[in-house]
């Protein structure tokens, strides 16, 4: 082949290999994937200001120059501050009965511990401005804005060598953002793991790509394999932004029963439901998200109520290992997730995969 197509705009933008992105919670990923050529973006939206300077130390220590992303969420709906009581006292009665229903009649147990800020979702923009603060000091080298236009940061930003991505999941988002002078936009489609529109990838990435101005578009959901990449490129991306890849991987954080569900899965195993956070989100089906579909279910609360009513069954799940009860965020790619690998090898299969799709394609070796 004349010329590699894995090397695309955004690796030159930042002097990667492959066009890989790894969107992880997990500090573990982020050094692997990064380590192997790929580049990675590290979840930080229900975390402290303090745990992601820490998290930040810990990654450069591993990782040395070498660059990376930090994501969070700026969504503009959020209150502007509150307390953990407070933000649980405006929830409607007859939402508190539906949900002691549930952990009755699944006898779902008790959280062990306390309230943690990434279980209950406890974000208000008060804290958006203040982890906003630790990534503007510490220079992260991509900052993604996971739900929000990111517009507003933008100038202390690029200030600081700082470049910045929204995640979009409509093409009307994807030109605000490009208008505003973003640096590049994730167009996320249906298939995705967590909050996600309604438009499939298939759809949504060559419009946004129309439209970009030549900026640089990351394909995102369902994208599992190195034939996804492969066709992401076609379709005019300059990479891909994977989450469920990463979840089964050697390196990932995620309990053991959650990633032996996830070997097993195909794509009718996930379920699309504002019944955890308030907003469409993919997750692994769970009895959690079947009784809120139900006809009898209430409608969903807005963000951040409808987590401080899931919060309780998630972390009592968890924390007790309940396998017929636990879930997490998975896309439909995830029939693709067969077995635990390590995450270097997860980059490398992709690569290769990819790089023969193209081969099998131009009928070059
Ligand atoms: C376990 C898990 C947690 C996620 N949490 C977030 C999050 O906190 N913020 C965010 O912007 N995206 C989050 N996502 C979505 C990913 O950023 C990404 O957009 C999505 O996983 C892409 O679809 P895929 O899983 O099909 O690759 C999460 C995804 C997974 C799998």
């Amino acid at each position: 082949m004349a010329k590699n197509p894995l090397h695309t705009p955004f690796c030159e933008m930042f002097g990667i290999e492959y066009p890989i992105i790894a969107f992880t919670h997990c500090k573990d990923v982020v050094v692997a994937v990064t380590n192997a050529g790929g580049f990675s973006v590290l979840g930080e939206a229900m975390h402290t200001p303090d745990e992601i300077a820490a998290d930040l130390k810990w990654i450069r220590d591993r990782i040395g120059t070498k660059p990376f992303g930090v994501d969070l969420v700026l969504p503009a709906s959020v209150p502007p501050a509150g307390g953990l009581d407070e933000l649980k006292s405006k929830i409607p009665q007859g939402h508190r009965d539906y949900a002691d229903m549930i952990h009755k009649k699944y006898d779902v147990p008790e959280p062990k511990g306390k309230e943690a800020l990434h279980q209950w979702g406890g974000l208000n923009q008060q804290m958006a401005r203040a982890q906003l603060e630790v990534l503007l000091e510490e220079r992260v080298p991509l900052l993604a804005s996971g739900l929000g236009n990111p517009a507003f940061i933008l100038d202390a930003a690029h200030a600081r060598g700082i470049k910045v991505f929204g995640l979009v999941g409509k093409t009307r988002q994807a030109k605000r953002e490009i208008e505003a002078g973003v640096d590049g936009i994730i167009a996320q489609g249906f298939d995705a793991a967590g909050h996600t529109g309604e438009m499939g990838t298939f759809s949504i990435v060559p419009e946004v790509v129309s439209i970009a101005q030549g900026k640089p578009v990351i394909a995102a959901g369902g994208v599992t394999t190195g034939r996804h990449l492969a066709a992401a490129l076609c379709l005019g991306a300059a990479g891909v932004w994977t989450g469920t890849l990463w979840l089964a991987s050697r390196e990932s954080d995620v309990d053991m029963i959650i990633k032996e569900r996830l070997i097993a899965s195909t794509a009718e195993d996930t379920d699309f439901s504002k019944s955890i956070s308030g907003m469409t989100m993919r997750v692994l089906k769970c009895p959690w998200t079947t009784e809120w579909k139900k006809p009898e279910a209430p409608a969903p609360l807005p963000a951040p109520y409808q987590m401080l009513l899931s919060s309780p069954y998630i972390q009592g799940a968890n924390d007790n290992r309940r396998g017929d009860l636990m879930t997490e965020a998975a896309g439909q790619g995830v029939s693709f997730v067969t077995a635990m690998k390590p995450a270097r090898q997860i980059v490398m299969d992709v690569v290769d995969e990819a790089l023969t799709t193209f081969e099998n394609l131009t009928g070059d070796d």
